[in-house]
């Protein structure tokens, strides 16, 4: 008998939450160990370390697939428990990913044979693509991308940074979606800006394309990847103690590293990055961006070289141990949010737009 598409999509992806599991114990006893064990204490001592400095406002840089793998809740909890200012990413993460489980849509566990790509072809047939063991319901996200388009019809038709159209996702959700959660609405909330420099390279960019071909000649919504930039080093002139949290590589992370340098060439004289941390799969051979060392981007004046740490690991299994880490040890119960948010826009200009 043929498959139907509900023959593949029935066990949800469930996002792990740090707040029920206290790895404290487990991380310190990791400084006792060797290899990336001991770099994985090392990375959670700095992020402690970040968060405990009320000066610093803190940069989460999101690459490759992590939404949709069950992290999205430990980045919701980050925000929510004012552990993050800004929130870097690739628009994967946050559109195609995170906006899309904002509108009640869900990720789902694929068997282990398709893993093998033996049935990619059914699949296909069946409008379900698959990122390695996770599936997702391609018209659904169809949806995803009709309401880019519809919250890019609605807006004033001009430039924006990416910044600028993501909070007016996270106005739409709260609006028609309060109770899910989610980076883009708590974001939102916490008035914690994000950024995705490459925005139409996701499903936001079927949206907008759509959007701009449907207008014709008439004023359009577009993006802006230089006001972005400008706006994020506008955060760093004003707060100039500043720290990175990396999971992967990619736009994100030269991207925020970059600000130091962008700060310098409007006539500031800031400091480089204090705290750094990323978390990749890639390594230095290639000369990559990716698998860079903190230590190399220190010679390009971005990264301080006291408090960096790169661990080699994949995300799904490093970041709960590091943000579990950090969570359980409390600092942020000290730390109040900057509210980033507000230095680039009043607040609920957004929501009244
Ligand atoms: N990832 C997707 O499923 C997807 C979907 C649609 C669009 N895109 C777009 O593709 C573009 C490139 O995305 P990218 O920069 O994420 O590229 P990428 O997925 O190649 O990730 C960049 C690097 O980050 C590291 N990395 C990725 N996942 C990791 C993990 N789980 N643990 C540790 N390290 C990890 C790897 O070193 C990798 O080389 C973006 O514009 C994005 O929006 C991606």
């Amino acid at each position: 008998m043929p498959q139907k598409k509900k023959d593949f999509l029935k066990r949800t992806v469930e996002h792990v939450e740090i707040t029920k599991h206290n790895v404290v114990p487990l991380v310190e006893a990791m400084a006792q160990m060797s290899y990336s064990a001991r770099d994985l204490h090392r990375a959670a001592e700095i992020a402690d370390r970040m968060v405990r400095d009320k000066e610093c406002g803190i940069i989460l840089c999101l690459a490759g697939s992590l939404v949709n793998a069950g992290l999205k809740k430990i980045f919701v909890d980050l925000i929510r428990h004012n552990m993050v200012d800004a929130v870097v990413s690739t628009g994967a993460n946050i559109v195609d990913q995170d906006f899309f489980e904002g509108l009640g849509f869900r990720h789902y566990i694929a068997d282990e044979r398709l893993k093998l790509g033996v049935d990619d072809g059914t699949l296909r047939e069946l409008n379900i693509d698959r990122i390695y063991d996770t599936l997702i319901d391609e018209d659904e996200l169809r949806a995803c991308d009709d309401t880019i388009q519809k919250i890019a019809d609605k807006l004033e038709h001009r430039p924006y940074s990416s910044r600028e159209f993501i909070r007016e996702m996270g106005a739409y959700l709260d609006q028609k979606h309060p109770k899910i959660d989610g980076i883009v609405l708590e974001a939102y909330r916490k008035d914690v800006p994000i950024f995705c420099p490459a925005f139409s390279d996701c499903s936001a960019g079927f949206g907008l394309v759509a959007h701009q071909h449907a207008r014709g000649d008439e004023p359009k919504v577009s993006l802006d990847s230089a006001k972005d930039f400008y706006e994020l080093t506008q955060l760093k002139i004003k707060n100039p103690v500043t720290g990175l949290f990396m999971l992967g590589g990619g736009v994100p992370k030269n991207f925020a590293q970059d600000i130091v340098v962008a700060a310098d060439v409007l006539g500031h004289d800031v400091a480089m990055h204090k705290y750094a941390v990323q978390v990749t799969v890639a390594d230095v051979r290639d000369g990559a961006l990716s698998g860079s060392t903190l230590k190399e981007a220190h010679s390009w004046g971005k990264v301080d070289q006291t408090y960096e740490q790169m661990v080699y690991g994949e995300a799904t299994v490093v970041l709960p141990l590091i943000a579990g880490y950090v969570y359980h040890k409390e600092g942020w119960k000290k730390r109040a949010g900057k509210k980033w948010s507000r230095l680039l826009e009043p607040a609920g200009a957004a929501a009244r737009g």
